[in-house]
């Protein structure tokens, strides 16, 4: 099933319900252009993106780009100029299916999801959840794509890690996803952006959930305490103990809390015993 967007909501008698438009809903809104639509429906078919959809937080278009390729074999790719191994995205499918999205004059950013971009964190998912304009995200394959496609309609290019997929969908939903959360009221009431992870801007902190003991280990005592005091600087200090020992590149990012540095030299002497 493909996503809906807010004017394109019926009531029961089949009238639009314009008035969604008119509200002044925070919404991710983007087309998603892609030869494996199935790929991405699956994804966002579930879970937080589908609620979030319903909701009409999230407003997804997908839009499959080998329609708007031409001959009997509907070809997407080709061999690459010069020589070499593989195959490269053609350019003329995704010039039309720009063409055919530009038709409704919403102003767009185009961002293309390839191992060449701009490493994407939590602070670019914050920016693309509150982007007013409609967003594009093109889903490479094979090789690369015609750098033309790059030169004249992409705004940025955006990589999910220093590794190569075999596409660009799952980095795709990898933005779409993290850029959702973000939006007040994704999650729900039990699930607060602020419990989140890298909202402290470090590793999130170990959970734990009943039974209080299984197979002889047992959660930590201080869990079970109900002192919350006590239970947030168990957290802090566990987090930051993750993040010492994984990321240690984030600790120049953290913003110290006034507790840190007790906490921080207390971890520093307990790993060294
Ligand atoms: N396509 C292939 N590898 C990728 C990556 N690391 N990030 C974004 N898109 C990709």
């Amino acid at each position: 099933m493909q996503a809906k967007s807010a004017g394109s909501f019926k009531n029961k008698r089949g009238y639009p319900l314009l008035f969604l438009e008119k509200l002044n809903i925070q919404q991710v809104r983007c087309d998603v252009l892609t030869i494996f639509p199935e790929i991405i429906n699956a994804y966002l078919n579930e879970s937080i993106l589908k609620r979030a959809q319903e909701k009409k937080i999230l407003d997804v278009k997908v839009v499959n780009i080998r329609d708007f390729a031409s001959g009997r074999h509907k070809a997407v790719d080709d061999s690459p100029f010069g020589g070499g191994a593989g195959m490269v995205f053609k350019p003329e499918p995704i010039f039309r299916a720009m063409d055919a999205l530009k038709e409704d004059g919403v102003p767009r950013r185009v961002v293309l999801l390839s191992p060449q971009g701009k490493p994407f964190d939590q602070s670019m998912a914050e920016d693309f959840s509150r982007e007013e304009k409609r967003f594009v995200f093109i889903c490479g394959r094979y090789e690369g794509i015609d750098e033309r496609v790059n030169i004249s309609i992409v705004d940025e290019e955006v990589s999910i890690g220093d590794y190569v997929i075999t596409g660009g969908e799952l980095a795709a939903l990898v933005v779409i996803d993290a850029a959702t959360r973000l939006i007040p009221g994704a999650l729900g009431d039990k699930n607060s952006i602020e419990d989140e992870s890298f909202s402290w801007k470090m590793l999130d902190y170990p959970h734990y959930t009943r039974p209080s003991e299984f197979r002889g280990l047992k959660v930590p005592q201080v869990l079970l305490s109900g002192n919350h005091n006590e239970i947030w600087l168990w957290r802090r200090k566990e987090a930051l103990r993750k993040t010492l020992k994984a990321r240690p590149d984030l600790m120049e990012k953290i913003e110290l809390a006034g507790e840190d540095k007790k906490l921080i030299s207390e971890i520093f002497s307990e790993e060294i015993d």
